[in-house]
């Protein structure tokens, strides 16, 4: 019964995160798109002081948008900051309920480091959480955005490069997307709703509207629309272990997260200029190539130093070593593995240690693994696996929590 309610929190929560998500993307996509395809009127508007109109057809209608610049109250202005705010908070639900709940499967990095489930909880929180106060800050005490693009990379690379030595390799990409969601949260949140909010009490307090609040708002929401293509795709990365498991898989992340910001670059220069602009689509099949090429570099394989280990666990490594290290290592030894299956390594004791519980589950629990037991895993082994996993308190997972 808790199982199955269990279950059904990760099966909601994922579905009302996708489903915010895409209505504030979508509405953030379309806003984007009506901005910069507004044209200058050519003939008598119905508003006053209109800015820009846009001519287009959906579902069977024809419809005319006018951006106008407001003098007098509209009681029906409508703002659109419910999606992002339910984004945010479903998408920390899902950050507590797979990566802090499951910390010490889903989170810590796999190769027995230093990092204690509790440590990497804190640093979850730091990423996801931190590198907000720094772009705001720098929007803050600069207009420039070229310099905003150039800090952000480096705020990119960093933590992508952190979030890679600190957490597990699945892990690792959801956090760079959390944390660029987070910061479009913040955007609508702290600057664009409240800018909203005063150009709304100017209106209806008679006064001009300010132009300053109006760039505020207007910067911010720009800035999401860069955010977004990198966030999806390293929402994606947990189906997809082999492209986030590698040597340099920090450079992977960031490396994509350029390529598709330059895409987005292109596109809105497109807009607005209705002219493709080949250098950007040739830099972004570049930053891209680089991506691919970087994400085929496998990870160093790990030495064991045997002397280190007694004799139980002695035992322990060698059955792992040949019934499973076979396939889930850096450079597997198995024909038709290029890289370590579900980018699982289980090469050195503290390894195997830590991933005892997903080890559990899918060997002890259930006969999972080895595949079509292809390694010919004895039944005695089998049991002498199962005695060591129980003396270290192993027990069994959702394996599907994380997908
Ligand atoms: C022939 C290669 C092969 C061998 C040998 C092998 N595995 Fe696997 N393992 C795989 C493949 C392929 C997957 C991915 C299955 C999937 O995603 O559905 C996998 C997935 C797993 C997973 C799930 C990882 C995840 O995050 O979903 C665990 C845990 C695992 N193996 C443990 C083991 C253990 C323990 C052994 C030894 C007893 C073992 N494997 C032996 C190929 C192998």
């Amino acid at each position: 019964m808790i199982d199955i309610a269990w279950e059904w929190l990760g099966y909601l929560g994922r579905w009302s995160h996708v489903i915010a998500a895409i209505t504030w993307i979508g509405t953030s996509f379309y806003f984007n798109w009506l901005d910069l395809s507004e044209r200058p009127p050519k003939a008598p508007t119905l508003k006053p002081n209109v800015v820009g109109e846009v001519h287009e057809m959906h579902g069977g209608s024809f419809y005319y948008h006018e951006r106008y610049w407001p003098t007098e109250d509209n009681p029906r202005t409508l703002a659109h900051s419910g999606p992002a705010q339910l984004t945010f908070v479903t998408g920390i639900f899902l950050v507590a309920y797979i990566y802090w709940l499951g910390a010490g499967v889903f989170l810590v990095p796999g190769s027995g480091s230093a990092v204690t489930p509790a440590l990497a909880i804190l640093c979850s929180a730091a990423v996801i959480f931190l590198p907000w106060f720094v772009y705001d800050f720098v929007c803050r005490h600069t207009f420039d955005d070229e310099l905003v693009t150039m800090v952000m990379a480096v705020v990119v690379v960093a933590t992508s490069y952190f979030a890679t030595q600190v957490f597990s390799s699945r892990a690792a990409f959801v956090h760079i997307g959390a944390m660029l969601g987070t910061i479009m949260v913040a955007n609508v949140h702290f600057v664009i709703v409240p800018n909203h909010i005063k150009m709304r009490g100017q209106v209806k307090a008679g006064e001009p509207v300010s132009d300053t609040f109006h760039k505020l708002a207007k910067r911010r929401s720009q800035h999401n629309n860069y955010f977004t293509l990198p966030v999806i795709f390293a929402m994606l990365s947990v189906h997809f272990p082999l492209v986030s498991t590698n040597e340099f898989a920090w450079a992977t992340i960031s490396l994509v997260c350029a390529a598709a910001f330059i895409l987005r670059l292109r596109k809105n220069r497109y807009l607005v200029t209705e002219r493709k602009d080949r250098q950007l689509a040739v830099l972004a099949a570049v930053l891209m190539g680089l991506a691919i090429a970087t994400s085929a570099i496998p990870a160093k394989p790990k030495e064991q130093d045997l002397a280190s280990l007694d004799p139980v666990q002695s035992e322990i490594f060698g059955i792992v070593s040949e019934r499973c290290a076979i396939c889930h290592s850096a450079a597997p030894k198995m024909e038709g593995f290029p890289s370590p299956p579900a980018g699982l390594r289980l090469e050195t004791m503290a390894d195997i240690t830590a991933h005892k519980d997903m080890i559990f589950t899918v060997a002890i629990a259930s006969d999972l693994m080895p595949p079509g037991n292809l390694t010919e895993m004895t039944e005695e082994e089998r049991k002498r696996l199962a005695d060591w996993l129980a003396s270290v308190g192993a027990r069994s997972v959702d394996m599907d929590q994380n997908k």
